[in-house]
């Protein structure tokens, strides 16, 4: 099992927004659903677009390049012109900093 790393504070990432970040190098993106924290890879299996540049809507994040839209939680691709998932990783969240590692 890879090791966690810290990558942000709880706050910096906005409820129904994102905030970017990186793992180990890997661009990140952080969503904040209802005060509990998600992570994606930041991005698009689409195209080079950051997600963490997109619209969070009801719990999916848009794509600010063709309007793909992915399942926050899951990584599901939701609306086309995405077909391939996105990358998800474990998060923890400890005394207001956030924390990933590699699933
Ligand atoms: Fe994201 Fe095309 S690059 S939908």
């Amino acid at each position: 099992m890879s090791e966690w790393t810290q990558v942000a504070k709880s706050d910096d990432v906005p409820a129904d927004g994102t905030f970017p970040a990186t793992l180990n190098g890997e661009p990140v993106c952080l969503y904040n659903l209802d005060g509990e924290i998600f992570a994606t890879h930041d991005v698009c299996t689409h195209g080079n677009a950051n997600l963490s540049e997109g619209f969070v809507v009801n719990g999916y994040i848009e794509c600010p390049f063709h309007q793909g839209m992915f399942d926050i939680r899951t990584g599901e691709a939701s609306a086309a012109p995405c077909t391939v998932a996105l990358k998800t990783y474990p998060v923890k969240v400890e005394a207001g900093v956030v924390w990933l590692r590699q699933a």
